[in-house]
């Protein structure tokens, strides 16, 4: 089960289509086992430390209990909580916390410093998420769409929104990698960067499949398996963007009408969290200033029965399970 023994998950670039695919299969499987009540503490005496320099549910949560399903231990040190980069550099604290732990979270900012701990540690490093990728997310996405559709090669994948951050830069690669068709619909300024769209699709025709950008949502949804989004603005962002955020992407929420205009078996996806109502501090804040009810995704989608996003989160916590057991 630890195919990917003492190897970092940084970014799905890193790994082949096959790695990718067996990391999924393994998530699956231990899915099973969890839902059947089979203990399966294979990593039993091993402890691990979570670094998040930007808040979490998810992806915390999602860490902390696969650990204690795989029999392991947890440190959680929060923003707040630790010497990182404030006292000690992240190259130091590589190499203490290396010493003392079997594997290492990091959750934070740029794509640099998590790639920085793990050449300095010498255990593996997982990616919680960054400014530019979010891998652990997309294997639980891609879970989903497979216990959802019974396959990834040849599934159309519309991306709505921001498409520069995280979410999408990983959803692309994640698509070149596994043979999904992705395109990314937004105005043309949120396109993502031109480099790692080359690299994507030399991946994707590798694998069969398409990367395509579109302005036009009507254009963009028709036909699509899957339409996914993230928010506006993301962590570590300033909130003065907002204003223009939602002024450039107000045509590209996922809507009923954006919906209708998809494949009949068509699903909605999203990472979460999602500002879909007003019932949060910020989406109330922004929703009265805005004199909007909803963000990047209406209440009425998210909780449609097209939604899988539950199932989704879910899924967070078997694949990130899968990602430990594989490279431990
Ligand atoms: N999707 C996701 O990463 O959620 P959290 O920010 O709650 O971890
Ligand atoms: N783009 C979002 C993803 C959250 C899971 C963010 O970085 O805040």
């Amino acid at each position: 089960m630890n195919f990917l023994k003492g190897k970092d998950f940084l970014k799905l670039l890193d790994f082949s289509s096959e790695e990718i695919g067996k990391l999924i299969d393994l998530a699956g499987e231990l899915k099973a086992k969890k839902k059947n009540g089979e203990p399966h503490e294979y990593c039993k005496g091993k402890n691990i430390a979570l670094i998040f320099e930007k808040t979490s549910t998810r992806t915390r949560c999602s860490f902390e209990v696969a650990a204690h399903d795989l029999g392991m231990h947890v440190t959680y040190l929060d923003p707040t909580g630790s010497q990182i980069g404030k006292k000690e550099s992240i190259a130091d604290t590589a190499r203490v916390l290396s010493g003392i732990y079997d594997g290492i979270e990091y959750r934070g900012y740029g794509q640099e410093i998590v790639e920085e701990l793990a050449k300095y540690s010498k255990v593996p490093v997982w990616n919680g998420l960054t400014n530019e990728f979010h891998p652990t997310q997309i294997l639980a996405d891609f879970l989903t769409i497979k216990e959802h559709f019974g396959y990834l090669k040849g599934i159309k994948f519309v991306y709505m929104g921001d498409a520069r951050f995280n979410m999408a830069n990983s959803l692309m690669v994640g698509c070149a990698k596994m043979g999904l068709d992705f395109v990314a619909c937004a105005p043309e300024k949120y396109f993502p960067n031109k480099e790692l769209t080359e690299i994507c699709k030399e991946i994707a025709k590798e694998n069969g499949s398409t990367i395509t950008f579109e302005a036009d949502p009507d254009k963009a949804v028709k036909g699509a398996n899957v339409i996914y989004t993230d928010v506006w603005v993301s962590m570590g962002e300033p909130t003065d963007v907002w204003a223009q955020r939602i002024e450039d992407l107000s045509p590209y929420q996922v809507n009923k009408a954006i919906m209708s205009k998809a494949a009949e078996n068509a699903v909605f996806m999203h990472c979460l969290p999602a500002y879909h109502d007003l019932k949060t501090t910020i989406g109330r804040e922004m929703g009265e200033r805005f004199g909007r009810d909803a963000m990047e995704v209406t209440n009425e989608v998210f909780e449609s029965e097209q939604s899988i996003v539950f199932q989704e989160a879910e899924n967070r916590m078997h694949t990130i399970k899968a990602v430990m057991l594989a490279t431990l």
